[in-house]
């Protein structure tokens, strides 16, 4: 038997029902970190699933942060100094990423609150987080309001990036299972990936 819902069968879903539904619709998505901090270096650190590649020459990575009264910190401090930094989810790690997803006051860093390490590189105001092994700082170039929802597309171009020499192949290829990258489901799943199969350059 399958279950199926037209728009208005959708509208009548309770919210949490409706989130948790459509959220897991596009399927598993890349969770990550987002680490920040203000003008006065004041640290933030948020999780994000709403990540996604644009292109890699410029190497652009775009991701969706929601209205600003639901989520203000990491977008504000985004556009006060420019920086930010995306960093992977190991499978040890999930809970307490999950919980900086928690509404702390603008004064509180969920570094702090939820146990993670701020590491910081020479010269560059905004940290990396110390327990994250796949990591990349971005330099912001675009926030584009979408409109219908109040949410922003928000674009960064790759500074920086690092992760463990074992897991990159020789083209680049990068072996995430191999780094216990996270992905998440839904609004609060979480899941590990195994290894994946690769395929050699398709043509007609
Ligand atoms: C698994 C998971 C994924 C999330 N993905 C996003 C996302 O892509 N965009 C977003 O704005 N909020 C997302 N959130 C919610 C934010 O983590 C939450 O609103 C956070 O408090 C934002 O903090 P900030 O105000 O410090 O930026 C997600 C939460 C969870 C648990």
């Amino acid at each position: 038997m399958n279950m199926e819902y037209d728009s208005s069968g959708l509208t009548g879903l309770d919210r949490f029902t409706r989130a948790n539904l459509i959220n897991s619709l596009s399927g598993y998505k890349p969770v990550s970190l987002i680490a920040t901090c203000d003008s006065r270096g004041n640290t933030n650190l948020a999780i994000f699933s709403n990540i996604v590649h644009l292109g890699a020459d410029p190497a652009l990575v775009g991701f969706i942060n929601r209205p600003r009264e639901a989520a203000p910190h990491t977008l504000a401090n985004i556009e006060a100094t420019g920086l930010y930094t995306i960093n992977h989810i190991h499978g040890d790690l999930v809970q307490q990423a999950h919980q900086t997803s928690a509404k702390y006051p603008e004064g509180v860093s969920e570094f702090e609150a939820c146990g993670f390490t701020p590491e910081y590189t020479t010269g560059v105001s905004v940290p990396y987080v110390r327990e994250s092994r796949v990591r990349y700082r971005l330099r912001l170039v675009e926030v584009i309001p979408i409109l219908h929802n109040n949410t922003f597309l928000v674009i960064g171009t790759i500074e920086h990036l690092e992760f463990p020499a074992a897991i990159v192949d020789a083209d680049g290829f990068l072996h995430l299972d191999q780094a216990g990258s996270q992905v998440s489901l839904g609004i609060d799943g979480y899941a590990a990936v195994g290894p994946v199969s690769r395929f050699p350059y398709a043509r007609p």
